[in-house]
């Protein structure tokens, strides 16, 4: 039996790596809508729109094309713009553009499109509550901002990229703050989902203990 599985939880408390290695495990797809969010943001920001001008955004949206493949590479237009959106400046403003309840609506619409057939792990903010709220196994991944932020630290030191904690830090708890308190759909734990501290765990922990509840749903 397949099922789908819903990993929210704040940035950097490594729902990315953890989903990756647990599509491996069980041959499903992983979809990052986190990239989805920076994608729309990178798009606002190369046609010169801001991030709270909803109708441009959608607008945008609905005229370019993008591809968010299984191994996590996203293609604009035909364009490889994976790392580009992986840069600091892309993260705040995904989150800005992650306001808007029409952005919002049509980024659902189509990740709920691409999850209908089942076997997929979505991770994001609102997946447990709001995207998929059916998902056979719900996860809330959490972690101290100082670990997250240390391990983002980490992570950009090894590719060569900007490393600076206490930046990293503040932006962290910014973002936080932003995507636990906007108006719609914000990050908050799903009643049912399963909630794990990865601060002191390895990936492979985590996905471990994910491994066991997902062994008793199926
Ligand atoms: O997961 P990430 O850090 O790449 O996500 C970037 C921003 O996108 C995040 O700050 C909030 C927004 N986001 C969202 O609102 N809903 C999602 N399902 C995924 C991301």
């Amino acid at each position: 039996m397949r099922i789908n599985i819903a990993i929210d939880g704040p940035s950097a408390a490594g729902k990315s790596s953890v989903s990756d290695m647990l599509a491996e495990k069980l041959g499903y797809t992983h979809l990052d809508t986190g990239g989805m969010y920076r994608s729309v943001a990178y798009l606002a920001y190369k046609h010169d729109v801001e991030t709270d001008d909803e109708d441009k955004v959608v607008s945008l949206i609905l005229n370019n094309r993008f591809e968010f493949k299984s191994d996590g590479q996203v293609l604009l237009n035909g364009e490889d713009i994976s790392e580009a959106i992986r840069k600091e400046e892309i993260s705040m403003a995904a989150s800005n553009v992650s306001k808007n309840p029409k952005v919002r609506e049509a980024l659902v619409a189509m990740q709920q499109n691409i999850a209908k057939d089942k076997g997929y792990i979505l991770d994001g903010r609102d997946i447990g509550t709001v995207v998929l709220k059916d998902a056979e196994v719900k996860i809330y991944l959490t972690a101290s901002a100082e670990d997250r932020a240390l391990r983002r630290y980490e992570q950009n030191k090894a590719k060569g990229m900007e490393a600076d904690y206490e930046k990293i830090l503040k932006e962290i708890k910014i973002r936080d703050h932003q995507d636990m308190n906007r108006s719609f759909s914000p990050l908050k734990k799903a009643d049912d989902a399963y909630e794990i501290d990865s601060s002191k765990l390895t990936i492979e922990e985590v996905v471990a203990k994910i491994m066991d509840i997902v062994a008793k749903k199926i």
